[in-house]
């Protein structure tokens, strides 16, 4: 980061300065000043409004968190106190709305003293996050063993939010984990500005809220016989041991309270109609079917669901009575995704309901259900917001949607003027891997790297300006399914929550990916001093395998983690603490075979990243076409195949149902249908001798081949992420096939390419051909 000492400091440009100031979520105004405020013992916070109880309250907090890390006897002053006293910290709550933001701030740190202004308490305490941020960290403190003293660097930040809906969800319906480990959760949300707590307390595997009415919710509800070992489901394997777990009213009282303080709004979450057996299994005259019903032992989507009838509303809106004495937001989170319609096919009250209100089928019966249900709410000042699969069968007219299955269903919402909130499979799902899954614990799938969470625009280009006023913002989810300790939780939270916090607070203008790792290892610092057990970012360098022309690579490689050490083999041995230290970029000979370079961080306490790895090796030129062919015409064709596929393999030998020429080779995630295959063939023209690199993303299964040779493998289901190959091409012309297939949910194609000395882009005009 020594490149950024000495480059001109703009007002406006939040790019710059970020290791002086290693915020995140980075601020929208930074203006760096000169000389610092130094914390001492003598240093007191004043109150503007000494009798706003909620602004001394915030004030409170702040100042235990901070005596704790620095062992100040920090203090507020005292009504005798001189107000005007320098070596202060000033809290004023009048500022007239500045930014017209009430979660906004303006923090002003000169050598005399601190000021903060905001329009509200929320404002403030988002300023003291900052402030806290700007605080050295004791992990940081240098060599001099003194520790650190406590300056805070002079700077001017006007802040405040990009999105209102800044949001964190956590299932404690497959692991129930302990109070002290939500209220955890919680501070470490709104430290960094995340404001809203979605809490998922309904599941087939176990419902954790107590209602009064119904005590079976949770004396049967909360406990399941066993659960299943790990991905045994067929033949199902389970461990044997009885496991459970529910959240009192009073411990529910409890966290609203303790979440209110941080200004974070819970939205609680109660399963309709599916995801709903830990509840059936209770209350079995709820279902279509006859029980009894088990609490799940194992994952995934079950068959038997709420049935439509009046008993099942009589009993939702109870619970939900309950549900809203407890949960004092506005907003109730009635899940909707994943509810099996066949047992309201073959139930005869299920059909007498359709029979009875006119509906065409049972995705309009899941629509009557939950419009139902959104009248009740609504009628008690609530509002609704569902899953995605709530747009299915026509949307209740107020819904909120939350869109997972990739982003279609949030545009559509946006586009029929409902609000809005994304969490995507492809960037938002933190029960993703964030590495090589070889190197990982057990997860559920997919693959979420932090730097694809830190690339998520939560507004889609498709949007116009009006329609995207519905995006309220974005959220991660957390299912726990293989996630059985809070350990665990944390490893899979922690660093991405930092990601989509800057995502969600941050202008857009502020993106950096390279200036978020700067900051990070502060932010990683103090979580380290709270013992929070976050995931150590992987060695940059290594991302995929690479090809040259040249006689040698050069291969560099990096970590955000100020004290992190790299340690490196290029024998193919595993990286090991006692692997030679990385002090420069590697030198390495391109030969056939190639080299595979093989790299973790390790801390100074013993902890280390997981291993990654590429191989290098000397490129083979791939021979262009030869001679040309004659009659070249633009565009590619493009096939397209229908049925529901698992592999692009499956698409092999079939006829397509439709056949054109295109000019690239996307497939729009907007595109109608899902179950469709893709074929794309032509010819790719390259104008020179180079190591081009294919970048393919896709949702879900793609391959791409040149000159008949598969260059990139992205076969099979999985979010929108990206992957990378290299091929050397001789000037001219090569074939070129891409494949791809979605099934339910899926979203798009894309390809890019790069090469030495073409900078990334889709394929260039006038490159591809077609016979
Ligand atoms: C979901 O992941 N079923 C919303």
């Amino acid at each position: 980061m020594a490149a950024l000492v000495g480059t001109i400091v703009s007002a406006c440009s939040p790019g710059r300065n970020q290791h002086v100031f290693p915020l995140i979520p980075y601020p929208m105004r930074l203006l760096p000043g000169s000389g610092y405020f130094l914390l001492d013992p003598a240093t007191r916070v004043i109150l503007t409004e000494t009798d706003d109880a909620e602004l001394r309250g915030v004030a409170e907090r702040w100042l235990q968190e901070v005596r704790s890390q620095t062992t100040l006897p920090l203090r507020i002053a005292s009504e005798a106190e001189d107000r005007h006293r320098p070596n202060a910290i000033l809290l004023q709550l009048d500022r007239p709305a500045c930014r017209g933001d009430e979660e906004g701030y303006r923090l002003v740190v000169d050598r005399r003293r601190v000021l903060l202004e905001a329009g509200s308490p929320v404002g403030i305490f988002y300023g003291l996050q900052t402030l806290g941020q700007l605080l050295p960290t004791r992990h940081g403190s240098g060599s001099s063993g003194r520790g650190p003293s406590w300056r805070i660097p002079s700077v001017e930040i006007e802040d405040a939010p990009r999105f209102p809906y800044r949001g964190m969800h956590l299932d404690v319906g497959r692991h129930v984990f302990p109070v002290s480990f939500i209220r955890r959760y919680i501070d470490w949300m709104a430290a960094f500005k995340m404001n809203t707590f979605h809490w998922h307390l309904t599941e087939d595997q176990g419902g954790r809220l107590e209602v009064r009415r119904y005590p079976r919710l949770t004396e049967v509800g909360a406990f399941r016989a066993e659960t299943m070992v790990e991905k045994n489901h067929d033949p199902y394997i389970g461990d044997g041991v009885p496991y459970g777990g529910y959240y009192t009213q009073a411990d529910v009282r409890d966290i609203v309270a303790y979440a209110a303080e941080r200004f974070v709004t819970i939205i609680p979450e109660i399963e309709m109609p599916g995801h709903s057996t830990a509840a059936l299994a209770a209350y079995p005259e709820l279902a279509c079917t006859d029980g009894p019903f088990e609490v799940a032992t194992r994952w995934g989507v079950f068959e038997d669901i709420y049935c439509p009838g009046e008993r099942t509303f009589l009993f939702l809106e109870a619970v939900l009575e309950e549900v809203m004495e407890l949960f004092p937001g506005e907003y109730i989170h009635i899940g909707g995704d994943e509810a099996p319609k066949r047992s309201w096919e073959e139930s005869p009250l299920a059909q007498a309901v359709i029979r009875r209100e006119g509906l065409a089928d049972e995705q309009e019966l899941q629509s009557y259900f939950i419009g139902r249900i959104e009248a009740f709410l609504n009628s008690r000042g609530r509002r609704l917001i569902g899953w995605d699969e709530i747009l299915e069968g026509g949307l209740a007219p107020n819904a909120t949607v939350m869109s997972w299955r990739g982003i279609a269903g949030g545009i559509e919402a946006a586009r029929e003027g409902h609000d809005v909130i994304m969490t995507p499979t492809s960037h938002l799902y933190f029960d993703f891997y964030q590495g090589d899954p070889s190197q990982e614990p057990l997860a559920i799938g997919g693959y979420t790297p932090l730097e694809r969470v830190y690339a998520f625009e939560p507004v889609p280009e498709e949007l116009t300006t009006e329609e995207a006023r519905h995006i309220l913002g974005a959220q991660a989810n957390v299912w726990t399914e293989y996630m059985k300790t809070t350990d665990y939780v944390e490893y899979m939270v922690y660093p991405r929550l930092l990601a989509l916090a800057e995502v969600v607070w941050s202008p857009s203008e502020a993106r950096d990916w390279a200036g978020f790792l700067a900051r990070l290892s502060p932010r990683l610092a103090r979580l380290d001093a709270a013992g929070v057990n976050y995931r150590i970012p992987d060695v940059s360098g290594l991302e995929h395998d690479r090809l040259t022309l040249d006689s040698h690579f050069t291969v560099e490689l990096g970590t955000p983690l100020a004290e992190g050490e790299i340690r490196y083999t290029t024998d193919g041995s595993e990286a090991t603490v006692a692997s030679p230290r990385y002090t420069s970029p590697l030198r390495i000979q391109a030969t056939d075979e190639g080299t595979s370079v093989a790299a973790r961080i390790f801390l100074p306490d013993g902890r280390s990243s997981a291993v990654r790895r590429a191989r290098f090796a000397r490129a083979r030129l791939h021979r262009a076409e030869s001679p040309e062919p004659v009659d070249l015409r633009p565009g590619v064709t493009g096939e397209r195949f229908q049925g529901a596929f698992g592999s692009v393999e499956d698409l092999r030998g079939l006829d397509p149902v439709e056949s054109s020429v295109t000019e690239g080779l996307e497939v729009h995630h907007e595109l109608e249908g899902n179950e469709l295959g893709f074929r794309f063939a032509g010819l790719l023209r390259v104008p020179r001798d180079d190591v081009y690199t294919f970048h393919v993303s896709s949702e879900h299964g793609s391959r791409l081949y040149v000159d008949h040779r598969l260059v990139v493998d992205h076969d099979g289901f999985h979010g929108m992420v990206e992957r990378v190959g290299d091929v050397a091409l001789e000037a001219g012309l090569h074939p070129l096939e891409v494949w791809y297939f979605r099934g339910e949910g899926g979203g798009g194609l894309r390809v890019q390419i790069s090469g030495e000395r073409l900078s990334r882009s889709d394929i260039p005009e006038g490159w591809l051909y077609h016979r």
